[in-house]
């Protein structure tokens, strides 16, 4: 079974009087372990593709299956529950909380979390320290997203996304807002966590550099995918 499925998606936007067609009839499987760019240029869809598979917004046409289930069948808030539990999301702006500190940030995520209420307070604190750890940022769990760098900042979105434990991961032009050394870090430690935990990630980009580090490359142009290429283990 596809971990995701879309089948003849469409979405349009209602702006004023008119319809934008941001998706023209996608289709898409995605198995579990999959390292993914969607590219495309500014304009082509990327950010509503991944709105869609993340739960944020819902198509106007066809259908999203994820894990076995069809998400036009959910309601609302079971769509936010899948959103909240199961779906690491990485933004190009960070979106950290800025009063927090880097712990705090990934501790607030995993607070909200069914599974973690299972937890003690020392498995907890555990769990977030090793995730900070595992993205390169021990020694600066106390800092606030203002005291860290563009990279450090987008390390904590990420550790923030992975203490869920996300069947997958969609990041939103994660390295738009860095230079491009900070990016390619950005993007080792993806496909580092890709590989170790098997995480499923779905990255949009422009950017060709960013482009050549996945393993399947989905190209959108105007709402279609042109081109979808596999490519072999570098
Ligand atoms: N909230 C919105 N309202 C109206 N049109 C939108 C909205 N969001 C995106 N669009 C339009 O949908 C198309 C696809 O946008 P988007 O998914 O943001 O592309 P990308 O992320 O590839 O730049 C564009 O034509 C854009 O102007
Ligand atoms: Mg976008």
């Amino acid at each position: 079974m596809a971990l995701l499925e879309l089948k003849s998606i469409k979405k349009d936007y209602i702006q004023g009087q008119s319809r934008v067609p941001a998706l023209r009839g996608l289709d898409l499987h995605i198995e579990a372990g999959e390292f993914i760019s969607i590219a495309g240029p500014s304009g082509s869809g990327k950010t509503t593709l991944l709105n869609l598979i993340g739960c944020l917004d819902t198509p106007t046409e066809g259908t999203i299956i994820l894990d076995g289930r069809d998400l036009s069948h959910c309601s609302k808030d079971e769509l936010a529950g899948i959103r909240r539990e199961k779906i690491g999301f990485v933004f190009q702006s960070y979106n950290l909380i800025p009063v927090l500190t880097a712990y705090e940030n990934v501790e607030f995520t995993l607070a909200l979390l069914r599974s973690s209420r299972e937890l003690t307070p020392e498995q907890s604190r555990d769990k977030v320290m090793q995730i900070l750890a595992d993205v390169g940022l021990k020694g600066l769990e106390k800092r606030r997203p203002g005291d860290l760098s563009g990279g450090q900042q987008q390390r904590v979105a990420i550790a923030r996304a992975l203490v869920k434990e996300p069947l997958l991961l969609l990041a939103d032009e994660p390295t738009a807002n860095l230079d491009s050394d900070t990016g390619q870090e950005i993007l080792d430690l993806m496909l580092q966590m890709n590989r170790e935990k098997g995480t499923t990630f779905i990255f949009s980009t422009h950017d060709a550099m960013v482009m050549d580090y996945a393993r399947r490359l989905i190209l959108v142009r105007d709402g279609q995918i042109v081109e979808d290429q596999r490519r072999s283990e570098q």
